[in-house]
């Protein structure tokens, strides 16, 4: 039966943990998933499903990874003292979020727990400029950027930017962005001090436009050995700065597809990353490839692995966080996966929503009545804009998988 304490102590010693390497660890050994997140509760399952056992630490009983971990901690995943204490029962520990403290992971380290990512990782691909600085001291290839920490860094910012050839301006907030969210477009010199003011005075990366054709990520799975597996290329579109659609295999040539998984390998062997490693990269016009962001953990663009992959990237970041051999993945078949956002809950935007019971919810069963399509949600409560679950559609080709996603879409958005 499920519990909802912390485990209890397995009484190891920390000083031997300190200088032990990473040994396999075998089910049923407990994995911590810190963060309560939909990536926390895939995760989780994943976990489960492969013979471990999972303690989610997260602030809210209704996070999604406490409903499908071995056990709940309600309380702050960020905090070095909670941390600490449950490295002594845990085998590893991991994150779901870039929202965790990494002196909550450091914690952890200097008793000898094993962390992955590790706080050196989170502490990098949590703040734009780090992580902007990671990428080009690394020569891995990034457009032009400023690191602002000041009004008048920022007019003189956008000024050059601007001055060097950039139509626009993206200005984004160094941390605790996401889905588009802590970002402006600037255009003129004269809406520095608009969009300074606006993101809340807080150190930004502005970054010139970039003119890209498409979208893609990569993502990389890499072990404590060093060891790694490079996960398909998925094809991304995003919509108001949202991941919007990711189809595998993406749209790419063979040449593109190879420059993008030798970036992403790249990083992950100068970042040491262990788990997976997601780089998010733009395509431009004449083939090149520019480093987008990245994250040390399951990625949204991923979730297409769940059902057209040899293996789903939250098996993966299992494998490689318990040091499992990491096979290739290969791609069963082409699928195309779109996020169902919280805006298909309102009235105005969703004119299939039926009610069930006491709760309004889109009208799932015409998209369900096509076989090929699979629906997964995470069990939150709907807001616009917030990720509330995806749906996954395969199909003998990449064009008919588009074909069918899109038309579940325009059912679930469409009056008929
Ligand atoms: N420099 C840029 N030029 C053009 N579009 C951009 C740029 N940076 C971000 N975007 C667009 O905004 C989206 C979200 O930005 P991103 O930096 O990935 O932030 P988030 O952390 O919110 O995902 C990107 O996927 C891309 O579509
Ligand atoms: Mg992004």
């Amino acid at each position: 039966m499920k519990q909802r304490a912390a485990p209890a102590s397995q009484a190891r010693d920390p000083a031997m943990k300190k200088t032990a390497p990473w040994p396999m660890i075998r089910p049923p050994a407990t994995i911590a998933i810190l963060g309560g997140g939909q990536l926390g509760s895939m995760l989780a399952q994943a976990a489960g499903q492969m013979g471990y056992r999972t303690l989610c630490v997260s602030a809210n009983e209704a996070d999604p990874a406490g409903r499908w971990s071995d056990h709940h901690l309600i309380a702050d995943p960020g905090d070095a003292n909670v941390i600490s204490r449950i490295a002594q029962d845990v085998q590893v520990i991991t994150v779901e979020t870039e929202s965790i403290e990494p002196s909550a992971l450091a914690a952890a380290e200097s008793i000898g727990a094993r962390v992955a990512p590790s706080s050196h990782v989170q502490t990098i691909v949590r703040d734009r400029r780090l992580e902007k600085g990671f990428l080009a001291a690394n020569d891995l290839a990034v457009g032009a950027f400023r690191v602002v920490e000041s009004a008048a860094q920022m007019q003189q910012a956008c000024e050059e930017l601007l001055a060097d050839g950039a139509t626009e301006i993206l200005a984004k907030t160094a941390r605790g962005g996401y889905d588009g969210k802590g970002q402006r477009w600037i255009r003129t010199p004269s809406q520095a001090d608009a969009a300074w003011q606006a993101l809340g005075q807080v150190p930004l990366v502005v970054e010139a436009k970039v003119d890209f054709v498409s979208e893609m990520s990569v993502i990389v799975a890499r072990s404590p050995d060093g060891g790694r597996s490079v996960l398909p290329v998925f094809g991304n579109e995003h919509r108001h700065g949202i991941l919007f659609q990711t189809r595998m295999p993406a749209a790419v040539s063979e040449s593109t597809a190879r420059a993008a998984m030798d970036l992403a390998r790249r990083a992950a062997d100068h970042l040491k990353v262990v788990g997976l490693l997601a780089v998010e990269m733009f395509v431009l016009a004449d083939g090149r490839v520019l480093v987008n962001e990245m994250a040390a953990r399951p990625h949204n663009s991923g979730h297409v692995t769940l059902r057209a992959a040899s293996r789903s990237q939250f098996e993966m970041h299992i494998a490689a966080i318990c040091g499992l051999p990491l096979p290739e993945v290969e791609i069963l078949r082409p699928a195309v996966m779109t996020n169902v956002l919280g805006d298909l809950w309102s009235v105005e935007s969703a004119p299939a929503l039926t009610k069930v019971g006491e709760h309004r919810s889109p009208d799932w069963a015409t998209v369900l009545a096509d076989g090929r399509a699979t629906l997964h949600l995470y069990g939150k409560t709907p807001r616009p804009g917030r990720k509330m679950g995806h749906l996954i559609h395969t199909g003998h080709t990449i064009e008919e998988a588009l074909v069918s996603a899109n038309a579940a879409f325009g059912r679930l958005t469409t009056p008929s």
